[in-house]
């Protein structure tokens, strides 16, 4: 076993948070997971790293899962049932989906993170989730060493949430996910506003898959900052859901907030638009700041301390909530 000592987790997470694991591996098979799993319990498991926030290092043995691979197990005329290892890196995984023409995870491209680390906050984006797509998921249980099938509905899906954020959070270890993937009559989901108005300016009026992919990857690299380049997280807070009646009280005053239904009696709006209305679009404290592109989403221009984006965050949630009442949770996982 492999074990590094004293290892900066930079280049781990994508928010790039110079904090120390005591201890670190990389595993590579689900053998050697299960190895590990069966000398120690106490562990931090780290996936793609992108939709975190590390405030301080980490005294438990990291353990990062690079178990690749990508298997058809099924398939009809139709359909494609596909298994893919948690270490898959989610995009390359759409990629290789739109050469092949399977259909149904194009609106998720160039989402950050790995394909095992998805499910625990079910992304999303332009109108498609991961639970849309999922049949299935292989688990280990760290307590038993045992792997589980969960179900979809096993998993309790909701807006960026699943059974692995609550009342499991911590208790497994995704391994591989499956997919069911269409092979023709692809159903085109472009609905969401920006991708039409993207295909429109592409010239695009009967879109295949990969247009629609294109597009999305337009959008995003349009508004949200590639990891690579500056440090963060993709969005760090989750649209808060609010009552009808609060809603209607903020329509009287502000008459331009977007938004969106949930239900008859309650209402979405976006975190990113409260932000800005409290004049933090743009906004640098410091290495930690906001994107001046996306008021949802935190950036760190170098050598920020997790501590700092962190107390940034605070104060955003601080001047949303005095300004509207509102409280905006993070979506992003502040750990240790
Ligand atoms: N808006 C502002 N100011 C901003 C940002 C947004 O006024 O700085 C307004 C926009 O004008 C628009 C509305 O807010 O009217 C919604 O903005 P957008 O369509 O960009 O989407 P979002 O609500 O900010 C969500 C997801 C994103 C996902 C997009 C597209 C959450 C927390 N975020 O963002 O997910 O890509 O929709 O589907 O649900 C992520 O989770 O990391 C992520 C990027």
């Amino acid at each position: 076993m492999n074990i590094q000592v004293d290892k900066s987790l930079k280049a781990y997470n994508t928010f790039g948070i110079d904090v120390t694991a005591a201890q670190f591996i990389a595993v590579s098979s689900v053998d050697e997971l299960r190895a590990v799993v069966d000398k120690q319990k106490s562990l931090f498991i780290l996936g793609g790293g992108s939709n975190m926030l590390l405030v301080d290092d980490i005294a438990q043995l990291v353990v990062q899962l690079n178990i690749k691979g990508i298997q058809i197990v099924d398939q009809t005329s139709d359909h494609v049932i596909v298994d893919v290892s948690a270490g898959e890196n989610w995009h390359e995984f759409v990629l290789w989906c739109l050469e092949r023409n399977y259909g149904g995870l194009e609106n998720l491209s160039l989402i950050p993170g790995n394909v095992g680390t998805a499910p625990i906050q079910n992304i999303g984006a332009y109108g498609v989730e991961l639970k849309d797509r999922m049949v299935s998921l292989e688990a280990l249980h760290i307590a038993t060493n045992t792997i589980h099938t969960f179900s979809n509905a096993d998993c309790k899906f909701g807006y960026r949430n699943s059974i692995f954020k609550e009342e499991s959070k911590g208790e497994f270890i995704i391994i591989s996910v499956r997919f069911k993937l269409t092979k023709k009559n692809h159903v085109l989901n472009s609905a969401y506003g920006a991708i039409n108005t993207e295909l429109s300016f592409m010239g695009i009026k009967d879109p295949s898959i990969q247009d629609i992919a294109k597009a999305v990857i337009r959008i995003r690299q349009q508004k949200l900052p590639d990891p690579k380049v500056l440090g963060n997280s993709g969005s760090f807070f989750k649209n808060p859901i609010i009552s009808m009646e609060q809603f209607e009280q903020l329509v009287s005053t502000h008459p331009d907030i977007p938004h969106y239904p949930v239900s008859s009696t309650t209402v979405k709006v976006p975190a990113g638009w409260l932000v800005e209305q409290c004049g933090f679009k743009g906004q640098r404290f410091g290495d930690a700041g906001v994107h001046k592109k996306q008021a949802l989403v935190l950036v760190n221009y170098g050598q920020a301390k997790g501590h700092e984006i962190l107390a940034l965050a605070k104060n955003i949630q601080a001047a949303v909530k005095e300004k509207f009442g509102i409280p905006i949770e993070a979506e992003v996982n502040i750990l240790p």
